[in-house]
């Protein structure tokens, strides 16, 4: 039986998201995206238009395709949680049924149970700003955003996985050591992003039997992280800190380790920060 998989986070063919969905289709899943409100149009328009053709082709030649593109803001969790500025949002027209209940509730009436369900979606509208300077809205939106998401996805979409079936979510060493330019309450996000994997994976792994785990990834031109406006120093930072020196860190290699880590080869692994960075979350000092 072939695998189907949610995927969260997924407007460009540049992030992780599109990666992982990559990686997935090329080990046999199907995959069903959820792309946020504002930015699904202009991806489907791209889409069709055939912009990401290139990206989509898998290595037998085929061209990755996604069984289904679900409206989704993972910032609410039910239509009773949307402020009237965002229901009367003229980016939001047009859809319907996308807080996460309600995605979770059409998934399962369209594809029944699924086997992976990927996270891969982060927001802080102050990420610019240093701690010292965020405000408290900017920080809960930012733990709002990249980290109750994550959370509220699993509770939602955990009654609809297989036994068996793996959670994954993005994280970033700015969790753990200072990073800076990571502002906003980002890296407080993803501190509690890793803290949840291991609660969740203890909760979800008892309830239903999937496993939850996390990856740390390096630095990646992202159109989310183009917004942070530092990435291309992290970059040459990496390919001249990390242990892998000079070897750039293509999104595929996180793609690669979220097909691993859904899959049964990583069925003893849960609860887990995996880093996928060239090695870099292990240097102490710059050389
Ligand atoms: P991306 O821009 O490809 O992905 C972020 C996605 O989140 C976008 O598709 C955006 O539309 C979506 N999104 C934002 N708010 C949303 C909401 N309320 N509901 C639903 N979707 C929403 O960028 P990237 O970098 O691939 O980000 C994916 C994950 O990887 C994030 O968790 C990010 O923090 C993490 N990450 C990124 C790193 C980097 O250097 N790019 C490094 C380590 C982790």
């Amino acid at each position: 039986r072939g695998k189907k998989a949610f995927v969260a986070g997924v407007a460009d063919d540049n992030g992780f998201g599109w990666a992982i969905s990559k990686a997935l289709s090329e080990a046999g899943a199907e995959v069903i995206l959820g792309t946020w409100v504002p930015a699904l149009n202009i991806f489907e328009t791209s889409y069709r238009r055939g912009k990401f053709d290139e990206s989509r082709k898998l290595s037998d030649g085929s061209m990755m395709t996604f069984s289904k593109i679900y409206p989704m803001d993972a910032v609410f969790d039910a239509m009773d949680d949307v402020p009237e500025d965002i229901a009367t949002n003229k980016r939001y027209a047009g859809n319907e049924k996308w807080t996460v209940s309600e995605v979770a509730k059409c998934v399962e009436e369209d594809f029944g149970k699924i086997d992976v369900l990927v996270h891969s979606l982060a927001n802080g509208p102050e990420v610019a700003k240093p701690l010292l300077e965020t405000s408290r809205k900017g920080y809960l939106a930012a733990i709002s955003a990249s980290s109750y998401s994550n959370v509220s996805m699993i509770q939602h979409f955990g009654p609809l996985m297989n036994k068996g079936g793996a959670a994954i979510s993005l994280t970033y060493l700015a969790s753990e050591q200072i990073i800076p330019g990571y502002g906003g309450g980002m890296s407080s996000a993803k501190a509690a992003l890793e803290s949840d994997t291991r609660v969740l994976a203890y909760e979800a792994g008892r309830k239903w039997g999937i496993r939850v785990n996390t990856i740390s990834a390096g630095p990646l031109g992202s159109r989310a992280a183009k917004a942070i406006g530092f990435i291309d120093k992290m970059i040459n930072y990496s390919l001249s800190n990390a242990p892998l020196k000079e070897k750039p860190l293509e999104a595929i290699e996180i793609g690669n380790t979220a097909a691993f880590l859904c899959s049964p080869l990583a069925s003893g692994i849960t609860g887990a920060t995996i880093y996928v960075d060239n090695g870099l979350n292990a240097m102490g000092l710059a050389e």
